[in-house]
């Protein structure tokens, strides 16, 4: 594998155009192959996630047209096909479990296979309930002498008539949420899930802006099969803020940056990672901001002394997916940053704490977790300066480039072992970082 050198930057400076929002964009096609009629999608991200997404649909009969800007021809709730052969969904997660909820409505057996890692990843927590509202999964078990039991892919689906359930999410997950919410359109009766933290709502939203049956109530989101899905004909796809976390964080670090950050999902549920900067004295402006199905803004950020923060559990939805570059922004920051509740990285597409705490570590951070009764905690003593060290990705897109944040602030070069990774959520990365770099 080709190492990826990464040379120590001065400063950032300029705008970049972030690709579409990829959580959005998994609810865009799915929501359109279930509604009937054309849906153009407008700013899609082409990263490996999204793409097979839309594979995943084709595969199920269902008309996509390709480009930058695409058109899904769907069918209605139970308009699809039942694929010939096994649906093979890559590392997709999301793209995993959302589609499961839909699997569970159609009466039809299918089934999915999935890559090395994602067949690591646990899916009982979306498998459990949709048992629960009827559907019939076969799915891989954990080995027998394992402490808790656990299902895995591959995974055997059939759905049919589903029953309307109320279930409390035992852990925070939008793609669980997602996954009910959509087998919920398959119900008469109510589904209502009640999360114990908010999670991001992208799904809900993008529920009612087809126009189906779905309330918000607290932290309970109620849907059911009562109402078609009307296209709205046209959605745009805002810039992804986790993508976007990358250069907040690394503009932050490097003093005399400015950096502006153009046209970001700014979702409440999103933005725990502006939050959590601004606490640490980050230098963030939004400008430009208008409130459509997605709120959507342009960021501006600069240069600026970091300082340590305590992030609590109930604020962990709102930035997981961007713990990892935060962990390098910690690093950095003057004192003890805490980060409470952070155990669900351990099975994200590589197990993110360790992932984070050995590659800061051969920089010179000083980085530790601490676990209690289930819940892990991070725990970061801010250094003056990181060294360039020899790191590794994991396979793992969000720990690439948070790597590569790290590596331009150190002191020397840095070497990663693959970042061919990054493809996974944001495949301009590089090129656009490159045009920050003066
Ligand atoms: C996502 C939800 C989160 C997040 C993932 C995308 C989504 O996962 O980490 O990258 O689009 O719903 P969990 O639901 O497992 O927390």
């Amino acid at each position: 594998m080709k190492l990826f050198v990464v040379k120590p930057v001065k400063r950032l400076q300029g705008q970049v155009y972030l690709p579409g929002d990829k959580s959005i964009a998994h609810r865009a096609i799915i929501l359109s192959a279930l509604a009937y009629g054309k849906t153009r999608i407008e700013n899609f991200p082409p990263n490996d996630d999204c793409l097979t997404t839309i594979s995943v649909f084709k595969k199920l009969g269902i008309k996509i047209s390709k480009g930058n800007n695409i058109s899904v021809f769907g069918k209605g709730l139970t308009g699809f096909k039942k694929p010939k052969g096994p649906i093979f969904i890559n590392e997709s997660g999301t793209t995993l479990r959302l589609l499961l909820g839909i699997l569970a409505g159609q009466n039809f057996q299918t089934q999915i296979k999935a890559g090395k890692a994602l067949s690591q990843r646990p899916m009982l927590r979306v498998i459990t309930p949709l048992r629960l509202m009827g559907a019939k999964i076969i799915a891989k078990p954990s080995a027998a002498n394992s402490l808790k039991p656990e299902e895995y892919p591959p995974i055997i689906i059939k759905g049919g008539v589903l029953k309307g359930i109320t279930y409390k999410l035992p852990v925070a997950s939008a793609q669980v949420k997602s996954a009910l919410l959509l087998a919920g359109l398959f119900t008469k009766e109510e589904t209502k899930v009640i999360e114990p933290v908010k999670t991001r709502d992208h799904t809900e939203r993008m529920l009612e802006f087809f126009k189906a049956a779905v309330k918000v109530k607290g932290n309970a989101v109620t849907i059911n099969g009562s109402r078609k899905l009307a296209s709205p004909g046209l959605i745009y796809i805002p810039g992804d803020i986790s993508s976007a976390a990358f250069f907040l964080v690394a503009a932050s670090l490097l003093s005399n940056s400015k950096v502006i950050l153009k046209k970001v999902v700014l979702n409440p549920s999103r933005t725990g990672i502006i939050d959590v900067l601004k606490r640490m004295k980050a230098s963030i402006k939004i400008k430009n901001y208008k409130s459509h199905e997605e709120p959507v803004a342009d960021i501006e950020v600069k240069g600026s002394r970091l300082h340590a923060t305590r992030v609590t559990k109930k604020e962990i939805p709102s930035l997981i997916d961007e713990l990892p570059v935060l962990m390098v922004a910690s690093s950095l920051a003057k004192g003890k940053t805490v980060i409470e509740g952070v155990q669900e990285l351990r099975v994200k597409e590589t197990d993110r704490i360790n992932s984070m705490i050995e590659n800061l570590s051969k920089m010179g951070a000083k980085i530790s977790s601490t676990e209690k009764g289930g819940q892990e905690n991070i725990i970061i003593e801010g250094v003056g300066c990181l060294k360039g060290a020899k790191l590794k990705s994991y396979g793992d897109h969000r720990t690439a480039m948070s790597m590569i944040v790290a590596g331009l602030t150190a002191d020397g070069n840095s070497l990663i072992n693959d970042i061919s990774c990054i493809s996974k959520s944001f495949p301009d990365f590089i090129k656009s970082l490159k045009t920050l770099i003066p």
